[in-house]
Formats: C-alpha cells, sequence, structure tokens
C-alpha cells in the first residue's frame, strides 16, 4: 500500500464516509457558447465503504488534480468502483486516466452512458445499472436514478442512501469557482444569480423533465439532506432551496419585465432601443436595455428566465440580419423559451429586411408578437422616435394583459 500522497489538493470531508475530490477550473470562460466569468467546478466524490466508490470524474485536464485529492484521503487504487453519472466530458474526460491509475473492479454507468462512453474513449467493460437499481458498498448502499436530458440522454444521478446524500450531476449545479464547497458559505444573490444562469442556458430547453425529476424523486421516498451536485457548491443545509429555484424556472413564470437587445451600424438602432425603453418605462415595467457588443448572449438568456417581453433590434447588412444579432436568435431560438411578449425593430438603408427576418425567428419561437416590426429608414427623426415610444407603450400593454390573464383567480 502506497503513502498518502501529499500532492497538490487534498480532499475536502463531506460527510464521515464522503469526500470532495473534484477539481476547480478557475480559468474556463467558455462552456460550449455560454460564457462562464466565474469559471467552474467539476464535481468529483468518494464514497468510503467496504468498497470504495469514486462518484464521477473530472474534465480531463483536471484528472491528476482528483487522483492527488483521492491520495490525500486513500491511496487511489483501493477504488473498487467507479461511477460515471454523465458522458459529457466535463465529467467524463479524465475517466481513462483515472482508469489507467485506479484499475477499478468495475466501473457503472447508465445504458445510454456505457454507449456515449464507448464511444467517446472507446472504453470497453463499462457496467450498465438500471433506473432504480442498487449497489450495495458493504454497510453503504448507492441507488441509481435516471435524469434523462437532464442534460443529456445518459445523466443519472446517484443517492447515498445511508447518507440521504443525492450526487444530482448537472441537475442543481452552477458554474462557479470558488474556494468555499458549500453554498451556506457564498453570498445567496451570488447563487440565485449562477444558479438561474445555469438554468437558463443548459436545462430551459428541458423544463418539463423538472418537475418531472422532482416528482420521481418523491415517488421514490428519496430524502434529499445533502444535494451534491457536479458543478458549483454543495447544498448541505436547505437543498430545498435551490430545488425550489428550478421549480419556479420550469413552471414559466414571467415578470412584467422587459428585454430590449440590439445591434447598431451607426446608432440608429441604438437610439430606437432608447426610445423603445422609455416607452415601456412610462408604463412602469421594468426595462434591461443589452446592446449585443456589451452583453453576452449567455447573460441575455439569463436575464429572459423571468422576463416577459423580448424586444430584438437589427440593421439590415447585405439584406439579412446583423451578425450578432443573429447568433442571439439561433441561441436563445435553441433554448425554447415560452410564454414571451416579442417585437422586432431597427433601422435600414434600403432593403430593410433584417426587421422582418428578426419578426419571424420571434415567431418560431412561439412568442405572441407586437405588430409585424418597426422599421425607421435611416437614421430615426422625433416622429420615428415616438413610433417607437409607442411600441415600447404597446409592449407594455400586452405584457400586463398577458401576466393578468395568467394571475391565479
Ligand atoms: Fe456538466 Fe452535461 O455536463
Amino acid at each position: 500500500m502506497r503513502e498518502r500522497s501529499t500532492g497538490c489538493c487534498e480532499a475536502v470531508k463531506v460527510t464521515d464516509d464522503v469526500y470532495w475530490v473534484g477539481a476547480i477550473d478557475w480559468g474556463v470562460r467558455d462552456f460550449h457558447g455560454y460564457e462562464t466569468p466565474r469559471g467552474s467546478t467539476y464535481n468529483a466524490y468518494l464514497v468510503l465503504a467496504d468498497k470504495v466508490a469514486l462518484i464521477d470524474t473530472v474534465k480531463a485536464p483536471f484528472a491528476s488534480e482528483l487522483l492527488s485529492r483521492v491520495a490525500s484521503v486513500i491511496d487511489p487504487e483501493h477504488i473498487d468502483y467507479v461511477i460515471s453519472n454523465h458522458a459529457e466530458m466535463d465529467h467524463s474526460g479524465g475517466l481513462p486516466e483515472v482508469i489507467a491509475a485506479v484499475r477499478p473492479e468495475a466501473v457503472f454507468a447508465s445504458s445510454m452512458g456505457v454507449k456515449a462512453l464507448g464511444q467517446h474513449f472507446g472504453l470497453e467493460g463499462v457496467q450498465a445499472v438500471e433506473d432504480g437499481g442498487t449497489l450495495s458498498l458493504g454497510g453503504r448502499t448507492l441507488a441509481f436514478l435516471e435524469t434523462r436530458m437532464l442534460h443529456w440522454p445518459d445523466s443519472m444521478a446517484t443517492y447515498l442512501v445511508e447518507e440521504k446524500l443525492l450526487f444530482s450531476n448537472d441537475a442543481f449545479g452552477m458554474h462557479l469557482a470558488s474556494s468555499q464547497r458549500y453554498a451556506d458559505e457564498i453570498e445567496e444573490s451570488l447563487l440565485a444569480w449562477e444558479a438561474a444562469k445555469y438554468y437558463a442556458n443548459i436545462l430551459l430547453p428541458y423544463s418539463k423533465l423538472v418537475p418531472r425529476l422532482v416528482e420521481k424523486i418523491r415517488e421514490a421516498g428519496i430524502e434529499i439532506r445533502t444535494l451534491a451536485p457536479s458543478h458549483g457548491p454543495i447544498w448541505r443545509r436547505d437543498p430545498d432551496k435551490v430545488v425550489g429555484w428550478y421549480m419556479r424556472w420550469a413552471s414559466g413564470e414571467r415578470a412584467r419585465k422587459a428585454v430590449v437587445v440590439y445591434d447598431t451600424m451607426w446608432q440608429s438602432t441604438a437610439k430606437m432601443a432608447r426610445a423603445i425603453a422609455e416607452g415601456l418605462a412610462e408604463e412602469g415595467i421594468p426595462t434591461k436595455v443589452m446592446p449585443l457588443r456589451a452583453s453576452h448572449r449567455s447573460d441575455v438568456a439569463t436575464e429572459l428566465l423571468d422576463a416577459g417581453a423580448l424586444i430584438v433590434g437589427s440593421p439590415t447588412l447585405n439584406n439579412g440580419i446583423f451578425p450578432t444579432v443573429a447568433d442571439l436568435l439561433t441561441y436563445l431560438k435553441g433554448l425554447r423559451p415560452r410564454g414571451l411578449v416579442a417585437a422586432a425593430f431597427g433601422s435600414y438603408g434600403w432593403g430593410g429586411e433584417a426587421v422582418g427576418q428578426v419578426a419571424a425567428e420571434l415567431a418560431a419561437m412561439k412568442a405572441e408578437l407586437v405588430g409585424d416590426g418597426l422599421k425607421v429608414q435611416y437614421v430615426p427623426d422625433q416622429g420615428a422616435l415616438q413610433q417607437c415610444r409607442a411600441l415600447g407603450r404597446q409592449v407594455a400593454e400586452r405584457l400586463k394583459t398577458a401576466a393578468a390573464a395568467r394571475a391565479p383567480e
């Protein structure tokens, strides 16, 4: 048996039998198109019982960090089982290196995870666990719960029965690098923003599955004392808080709030955006104006998680939508926001096709459009700016009507 390592990094004790052995990625700034200004963590956990289990691994460049943390507790070769909750490479990229170092008795994944791990890494011999199946560690029991599409088809969670601890993988996570491991050590407003950003940019398309998962957890009699996701902090106190946030976002509840997002070539579309925002403000609608040269698409998606209205402006460039606006619309359409009131606007020189194209994209998101799109040739004069303010007021009225229709009787 090897001596315990005094490598780069130490494990963090979560309970008597569970250690956090993940990695902190302070430098990551992009997660497949989602801007992560505060970095992220790839959480992995060591469960000590007669048999030792490692729950998840980390992104490939961080495998040595994981092994170093494991070695601060036990010889990594003493890991018997590796559980891969999710085959996406931020959790499985380090798996081949970990397997080579640990030589575990068995590696487990969901049936779809087995296939994905085989295709990603050519891994053979990974064993499939069933939804609701269990694995005894001797004195401790792991139970498996499929969480399909939260966030990939193969995703699953693992429950440590005796500790009432749910390793939820992507679900209930957030991209937030921190020296604190627990949510109760971090400012709540920061947690709420990063959890919302994660939900809006990763999980929104699968919102219908969130209440089903929570119901499935209840039906299975799973009580969660500790919620240990694979990104961001661990919820050792009040895990219901983040579950409650998820349920609210999944409900599609929208506030009387508007987001005006645009790009501009010569400030004309910018002037229109400001006038529309003034019209909304006249009607008492809190409005976030987001010029795309200063706002990342993932921040727009986050603001839109609870906003009731989206107003999008684009100049016409070469008979089409300005590239940054097209980028945003493609991204948002994939996230499938529902229940929005929307409008399109923009300045043009001659053809003016962009506004109609923006309106068509908003309609494809099943948004309720106000007008056909407001176009202004060249620079908006006072009359045109009055039209913009009127559009803002119209959107505000529609937003109030939509909110009243949704209000409980
Ligand atoms: Fe954190 Fe779907 O990977």
